[in-house]
């Protein structure tokens, strides 16, 4: 039987294309395999949201040159956002790569590995627009308790630093039914917890049904029987709408988790980013959230050294910090992507600075997060338990609702169940817990 390996880079929907793409080729009668030394189809399904990431992937793949010239019938196929983007650079600078393929493509990998082992070199589909929704191939999913669930594709906000809408593609949403109807199906498998993906999860139904239809979405969900928890991201603050706001609250299957993307504090920034909202306007957001969503956790992603960024800047970016009190955020440093607007704007911001910035941000979040963290001890939190721990054997790793991660003594009987816990450590990562009672079984 031959044999397939997936890296795979990037965000969540990245992984989600994964699971299709081991779906596609385990259909064809491949077998997934866990070291890329002993596949015949070796698959890299890339991210170019930052050159590290990119320069990450180029270097796994410059790495194969060797196995390829000693094994000429290994098949290496790159997918993904880099393929998307930068394809003829990819054909160009690595001969040894058989598939190139794109986002919108991925659905026909399958002919691609035929037509690469009938000799057919360099096969390049990269299509502009989506044209069979990649939710209609089959998916191999990586956990047997939980699903990824794109329910929109692409984004249309164009934020001046970013990529993704050039290699995603405008938003494409799904339908009601088509998703409902795929949640039916995960649970009657086995499925418990699902996470709803999207750029922006909040516009979806927009471009079929003329307006947001997400907390509408998030209400029908919440009434299929047999599943246990419902997760989403990401939300962008400007359509973070009060009925999403209370479909959460309302919802017993819907975790009290937002992760919420600021960037940064500055109005002048969030202008010059494109974000369309305003400190304020963000700050009013989260205040919603935390008086109608009682214990709700709320995550973030923040950038540093955008260009132009003034120390003043900075400092509006770690006063949001302080008034939202994130449960953990995503930090990065500006990166500049070509073909986007930011990538040319004046004033780039030294490297020392960037730097130091983010290492002050980084203090204050720690800080928080473990205030945050602290603030549980005592508490009875439900947890779903997810795995044994790897160092000790007589402890188990789970999630509570609020996607923070508890570790308790229990018993490997207990994993993929839902377990009560009270906190009776707080560390700026993770919770450490006592088992109280085990809940249902799945
Ligand atoms: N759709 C999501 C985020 C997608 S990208 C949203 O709208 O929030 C994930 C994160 O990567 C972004 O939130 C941003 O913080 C970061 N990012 C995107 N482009 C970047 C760039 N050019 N340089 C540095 N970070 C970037
Ligand atoms: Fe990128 Fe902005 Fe779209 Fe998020 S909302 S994917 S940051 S353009
Ligand atoms: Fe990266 Fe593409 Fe996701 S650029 S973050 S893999 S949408």
């Amino acid at each position: 039987m031959k044999k397939f390996h997936i890296t795979t880079f990037g965000c969540q929907m990245n992984k989600h294309d994964s699971e299709r793409m081991a779906g596609l080729l385990i259909e064809r009668g491949y077998a997934p395999c866990g070291d890329p030394t002993e596949a015949d189809v070796i698959i890299f399904n890339t991210c170019a949201v930052r050159q590290h990431a990119e320069d990450r992937f180029f270097g796994n793949l410059n790495n194969l040159k060797a196995d390829k010239k000693a094994n000429p019938d290994l098949i290496i196929a790159v997918g993904g956002c880099v393929a998307q983007a930068e394809r003829e650079l990819i054909l160009e600078k690595c001969p040894h790569v058989d598939i190139v393929f794109g986002t919108h493509n991925m659905p026909n990998l399958g002919f691609m590995v035929e037509a690469a082992e009938q000799g057919r070199r360099a096969v390049c589909a990269v299509a502009d627009e989506i044209e069979i929704l990649p939710t209609a191939v089959p998916s191999a999913r990586e956990e047997a308790h939980h699903a990824w669930v794109p329910i929109i594709i692409g984004c249309n906000n164009f934020c001046s630093y970013c990529i993704v809408p050039h290699t995603r593609g405008r938003e494409t949403s799904r339908t009601q039914e088509d998703i409902v109807s795929e949640v039916e199906r995960l649970v009657s498998e086995g499925v418990i917890e699902i996470t709803l993906l999207g750029q922006n999860v909040n516009s979806y139904g927009r471009d079929i049904y003329g307006g947001s239809r997400f907390a509408q979405l998030l209400n029908r969900l919440n009434n299929v029987a047999g599943l246990s928890r419902i997760r989403f991201m990401t939300s962008h603050p400007k359509d973070l709408t009060d009925d999403i706001i209370y479909a959460i609250a309302n919802g017993d299957k819907i975790c009290e988790h937002v992760h919420l993307p600021v960037q940064a504090g500055s109005d002048r920034l969030l202008r010059a980013m494109n974000r369309k909202y305003t400190k304020e306007g963000y700050l009013a957001t989260i205040s919603k959230i935390y008086e109608a969503i009682p214990g709700v956790s709320i995550t973030t992603d923040i950038m540093v050294g955008f260009p132009g960024e003034t120390e003043e800047d900075f400092l509006h970016t770690l006063d949001v910090v302080e008034k939202a009190r994130f449960d953990s955020a995503f930090t990065f440093i500006f990166s500049p992507r070509e073909g986007t607007p930011a990538a040319t704007m004046a004033n780039e911001v030294p490297a020392g600075i960037k730097s130091e910035r983010f290492d002050r941000l980084l203090a204050l979040l720690n800080g928080i997060n473990l205030e945050n963290n602290l603030a549980l001890l005592g508490q009875e939190l439900e947890v779903f338990v997810e795995s044994v721990s790897k160092r000790d054997d007589s402890i188990l790793t789970g999630r509570t609702r609020t996607n923070k991660i508890v570790n308790f003594e229990g018993s490997a009987d207990l994993v993929h169940t839902e377990a009560v816990t009270r906190i009776t450590q707080a560390k700026t990562w993770s919770l450490r817990g006592e088992l109280l009672e085990v809940a249902v079984k799945s």
